[in-house]
């Protein structure tokens, strides 16, 4: 199938258009959004349904976003919204926050994978919003990246995995929040989160008060997590991730880059601008090392992760080590992707001692403290 690519910058109505206009024949399109690039087909026919399921090689448990453009486009898609669904929508639609509401019979099943649920989000992307719009059907879409890899935040991703599978990619350029949208189940009596994302626990919790997260998010792989998506292992890169968390996550990563540098290994580094600078001051001309920086804080970490793990397949060093942040905030979202980007391979760096906080067979190099 020939792939059109529809550079926005030119003309982006007629383009939306034309991608519309594919989206109700039944062809997909992939589209950015403020969070990731969504895959979308119309909402509400099961044969195109079942085309993103194809493109992606999802497995079929595991249901999809339907994209809406108005708050009262959900009303036919449910049979009743909560007073916590209600309050969420007035607080953060349009925006990064998905909501789980009991499903309606028009909902095609390959939409829901069989649960009684469905998930509904209002995105801001001025492109998303005009292209649903237009197509004139709620959208469904997960991420556009094919299943296991890392979701795509610029169209050069998607083109990359889904060029000859799809209609056609309209680039909006790079999305700026760079992780999937906050999951939140509202059917249950306390809200929970299902997947953490670009709203915050916290936000949720000043505006409704108690909020749980999904227990299985920790990594246990004896609890099974309510989003059917939450149990694969997603965003990984193709080579071993080992993480340092703590407070000395900083310098212990440092020294082992150091070791490994002196061991001639080809390893990638994953660290924030300071500990990339501290690294290449004192490094040797010609090292073996691929150091990539998200840049700051906790909202450069979200923008760039997936970029930086797709880079490393490109650079494709024989295993990556790297630094945790916090939970706090934009930290609870971030630290879900790298730590099952990690494989939950991870190091606490402690004041005084590293210990293993999950994971086993861990490289030497990466427990010896310095002296
Ligand atoms: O930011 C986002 O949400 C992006 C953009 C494109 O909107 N979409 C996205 O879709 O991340 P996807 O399919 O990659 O992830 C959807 C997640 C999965 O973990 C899925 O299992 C969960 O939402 N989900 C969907 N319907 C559900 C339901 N009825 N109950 C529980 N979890 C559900
Ligand atoms: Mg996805």
């Amino acid at each position: 199938m020939e792939t059109k690519f529809w550079e926005l910058k030119k003309n982006p109505e007629a383009a939306i258009g034309e991608a519309a206009e594919l989206i109700r024949r039944g062809e997909l399109v992939a589209f950015p959004t403020e969070t990731v690039y969504g895959l979308g087909a119309d909402g509400l026919n099961g044969t195109a349904v079942e085309k993103i399921f194809a493109a992606k090689g999802r497995p079929g448990d595991n249901p999809l976003i339907l994209h809406i453009a108005d708050t009262e486009q959900i009303l036919p898609l449910t049979t009743g919204l909560s007073e916590n669904a209600r309050a969420l929508m007035d607080t953060f639609w349009p925006g990064p926050l998905t909501i789980v509401v009991p499903r309606s019979e028009i909902i095609p099943d390959g939409v829901t994978a069989g649960l009684e649920t469905v998930a509904v989000r209002m995105p801001s992307h001025p492109v998303a919003v005009a292209l649903i719009r237009a197509a004139g059907c709620p959208i469904a879409a997960p991420s556009a990246n094919v299943s296991g890899k890392p979701s795509p935040t610029n169209a050069q991703d998607v083109a990359e995995d889904m060029t000859g599978k799809i209609a056609g990619i309209l680039d909006g350029g790079n999305c700026g929040i760079g992780v999937e949208s906050t999951v939140v189940d509202t059917t249950s009596p306390v809200p929970t989160i299902l997947r953490p994302g670009g709203i915050t626990r916290e936000m949720l919790e000043e505006r409704l008060g108690v909020v749980e997260v999904d227990p299985a998010l920790n990594g246990d792989p004896a609890l099974r997590p309510k989003a059917p998506g939450m149990k694969y292992r997603h965003y990984a890169p193709k080579a071993p991730v080992y993480l340092y968390e703590g407070p000395r996550a900083a310098d212990r990563l440092t020294e082992a880059a150091m070791r490994a540098q002196k061991q001639g290994m080809h390893i990638g580094v994953l660290c924030d601008d300071r500990v990339k600078a501290r690294l290449e001051g004192s490094l040797r001309r010609g090292h073996t090392l691929e150091i990539l920086s998200w840049g700051e804080g906790k909202p450069d970490l979200a923008e760039h992760l997936y970029e930086l793990l797709r880079d490393f397949d490109r650079l494709a060093p024989e295993m990556i080590i790297g630094m945790g942040v916090d939970e706090k905030g934009l930290g609870l979202a971030v630290m879900n992707r790298l730590r099952k980007a990690a494989g939950y391979q991870i190091l606490l760096a402690e004041e005084d001692r590293i210990a293993v906080r999950s994971g086993k067979d861990f490289p030497e190099f990466l427990l010896v403290p310095e002296e």
